[in-house]
């Protein structure tokens, strides 16, 4: 296993059960629900994962695209929603062709800390290129650079226990330690960022950004970010 999209296409164990895969999407789509301007907007998720629930999210939107690296979760994807004429399912090469400024809503949400800083650098300048004017751009899930895996631990505990999960999540915990992922995050890291360094990086690709009261998702102590074209 080289890198995060080649995990993610994988048969990893980073939700630990089905109640946890399906709390986790359900209440990803909420959260981006929530960020949807009209009913006709276009909606981008930026390595959207399995989005289980993108059905929720197309029901209040004009139109979603769901672009993923990993191409086994693309597959899945691509399955899943054929029937479903609101989404799209995309490499993110493809979004390259999209037109400049036809996007109302771009979201990429625990995602930023997958990738290199200069790949983050690029997918930025590329969602600013994509988003039309007064389009809104949502960061989710940012690692703080002091907080560390027990944080994360307890988070999905807490998680667990509101979602019937909690014993599932203990042993889930254990086996993800012994895993590739473990591996991977000590070979090849997580990206972290403060909040000066992503209002940053969020500027230097054209956008204003400033970090949202709640995170997105289920762990409070990562940030979410909420940009706009100036
Ligand atoms: C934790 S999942 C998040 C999925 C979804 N956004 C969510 O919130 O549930 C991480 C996602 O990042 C993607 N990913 C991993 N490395 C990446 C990279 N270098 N560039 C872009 N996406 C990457 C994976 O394919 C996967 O879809």
């Amino acid at each position: 296993m080289d890198d995060w999209i080649d995990y993610y296409d994988s048969t990893h164990t980073i939700y630990v059960s089905k109640a946890h895969r399906d709390a986790h999407f359900r209440l990803i789509a909420n959260d981006i629900a929530r960020f949807i301007p009209d009913p006709d907007a276009v909606v981008l998720d930026y390595s959207c994962g399995e989005a289980l629930f993108a059905t929720q999210v197309a029901a209040a939107c004009g139109h979603l695209i769901l672009a993923e690296p990993a191409p086994g979760v693309r597959g899945r994807l691509s399955s899943r929603f054929k029937a479903e004429p609101k989404i799209e399912v995309l490499a993110l090469d493809a979004l390259k062709e999209k037109a400049n400024a036809s996007i109302d809503l771009a979201v990429m949400i625990s995602v930023a800390q997958y990738m290199t800083p200069a790949e983050l650098d690029d997918a930025l300048v590329m969602i600013r290129r994509l988003l039309k004017p007064g389009g809104t751009f949502v960061l989710g899930d940012i690692l703080r650079p002091n907080v560390g895996a027990p944080t994360d631990v307890m988070a999905l505990l807490r998680f667990g226990a509101r979602h019937g999960f909690f014993k599932d999540a203990v042993i889930g915990i254990m086996r993800t330690a012994l895993s590739d992922y473990w591996q991977l995050r000590q070979r090849v890291g997580l990206q972290r960022y403060s909040e000066a360094q992503v209002i940053g990086k969020l500027a230097n690709a054209g956008l204003v950004g400033t970090l949202a009261p709640v995170n997105v998702g289920h762990n409070p102590a990562r940030m979410t970010f909420v940009a706009r074209t100036p």
